[in-house]
């Protein structure tokens, strides 16, 4: 941490908060202390058992994977200062209205999906398959590269993903450039404030690399704590004004085994109420929170918070027009004006229908594309990375962590922000609208 961002941290959080200290205390005493707390690992990362490295890692980045290591070099990713790269001290907010106010805006979305051909003839016209894994869940695309798409392909892509809530492209090669020119292209791609980069300059391609995250920060995943984290239901980003929609997550290293990723429709979690529940629900909102925390400036001894954004818990997916549920366990905190005791019991069915129905969900094994199989055609033999780009409006998933399965696995993902989400009465959800039994 540069002495000058300490400095710059302090004088942005005394200024404020001297007025605010009790009546008879020591002024710079108080504002000491919260400086120190501020500052502290930084307290977006208060769950992390050890210090934060910001900046570029210089320890970890002889530790790529192989094959992560020959895709950033084969498209010029500069490791010279160290990989990952997390911002430094003074670029990441300390207060929770300082979260709060990043991308509080609303910025124009074009959803690409709604004027694309229903058929999608570019698109299935130029690939030699398209397998669909479950009825209603779960699409892959054989024999296209995501590098090459037209962009009559990428908005029917879009649609694609829109009704299939996520779609598979393996054997990619795909460059961490191409693939946030991708995200650009389907929406306002997210750049967290704290989360690891794959570079610098390389803003909003996050990450994702557990074994780093286990080693460095001090995540607690181990075999008897397998159910944290990610490993947990989830939606991405639902604390932001306008929410995650198509997600690209490229893994450019994998295992020899474990690792499944599961996802769940949210289409199909709410026609699996009854009419009734779902009037109850259709126009209803809750309030949803940030993975990260920080301090609240009017009193940060209390330590730290979530960011909190109120959203439709029904909402209508601009695409498709199908109207869809809204929720999550591990985000999705109270429906608004209910009493806390009602939130919990009506949410945590929803959870559970989103969960145990193994009828709306698609589990995605990666390795079905191993570096190296005999099986493999000769001179395909090579792992080169595999694309996952769901909607996280429409789904939530989870991944099958082990503590073993997390060796080897690096990917990068970006984040295409979409629509505030609104709820239209006159909107059907997916069985009505295909004319399926509501049985
Ligand atoms: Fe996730």
């Amino acid at each position: 941490m540069a002495p000058t961002s300490i400095i710059n941290n302090q004088e942005k959080a005394q200024t404020p908060l001297k007025a605010k200290s009790a009546a008879g205390s020591n002024d710079d005493d108080f504002n000491e202390i919260v400086v120190k707390l501020a500052n502290l690992k930084p307290i977006g990362f208060a769950k992390a058992s050890k210090d934060i490295v910001t900046g570029g890692d210089k320890e970890w980045v002889d530790r790529l994977p192989k094959t992560t290591r020959e895709r950033f070099e084969k498209y010029g990713v500069d490791l010279s200062d160290g990989y990952p790269y997390i911002p430094e001290s003074d670029q990441i907010p300390k207060f929770v209205d300082e979260a709060f106010a990043i991308r509080s805006e609303d910025y124009p979305f074009i959803e690409r999906g709604k004027n694309a051909d229903p058929e999608k003839k570019a698109l299935f016209g130029a690939a030699k398959d398209v397998i669909h894994l479950t009825p209603y869940i779960g699409t892959e695309i054989v024999g296209l590269q995501l590098s090459d798409l037209t962009d009559q392909q990428k908005d029917e892509l879009a649609l694609l993903i829109a009704e299939r809530v996520v779609v598979f492209f393996k054997d990619q090669d795909l460059s961490p450039q191409k693939q946030l020119e991708l995200g650009h292209y389907w929406g306002q791609v997210e750049v967290h404030p704290q989360a690891a980069r794959a570079g610098r300059d390389l803003k909003g391609v996050t990450t994702i690399w557990q074994e780093y995250q286990k080693e460095r920060a001090g995540y607690p995943l181990s075999f008897k704590n397998s159910k944290i984290g990610n490993s947990q239901w989830h939606s991405d980003l639902v604390h932001e004004h306008q929410t995650a929609g198509i997600t690209h997550l490229h893994l450019d290293a994998i295992p020899p085994f474990g690792g499944e990723t599961i996802w769940s429709s949210t289409y199909g979690a709410y026609d699996k109420l009854s009419p009734a529940l779902k009037e109850f629900l259709d126009g209803k909102t809750a309030i949803y929170k940030s993975a990260h925390v920080y301090l609240d400036r009017k009193n940060p001894l209390r330590g730290p918070k979530h960011v909190e954004r109120e959203h439709p818990i029904v909402r209508t997916h601009p695409a498709t027009g199908w109207k869809y549920l809204f929720v999550n366990r591990s985000m999705t905190d109270r429906i608004v004006g209910l009493l806390k005791a009602e939130s919990d019991v009506i949410l945590n069915y929803l959870f559970k229908v989103i969960e145990e129905n193994r009828d709306i969900q698609v589990t995605f094994s990666w390795q079905q594309q191993l570096p190296g199989l005999k099986s493999q055609p000769e001179g395909e033999q090579t792992y080169r990375g595999t694309s996952a780009l769901w909607d996280n409006r429409i789904s939530n998933h989870n991944v099958i962590h082990s503590e073993e399965s997390i060796n080897g696995r690096h990917g990068t993902r970006v984040t295409a922000l979409a629509d505030t989400g609104y709820f239209d009465p006159e909107s059907k959800s997916q069985r009505e609208a295909l004319g399926l039994s509501l049985d």
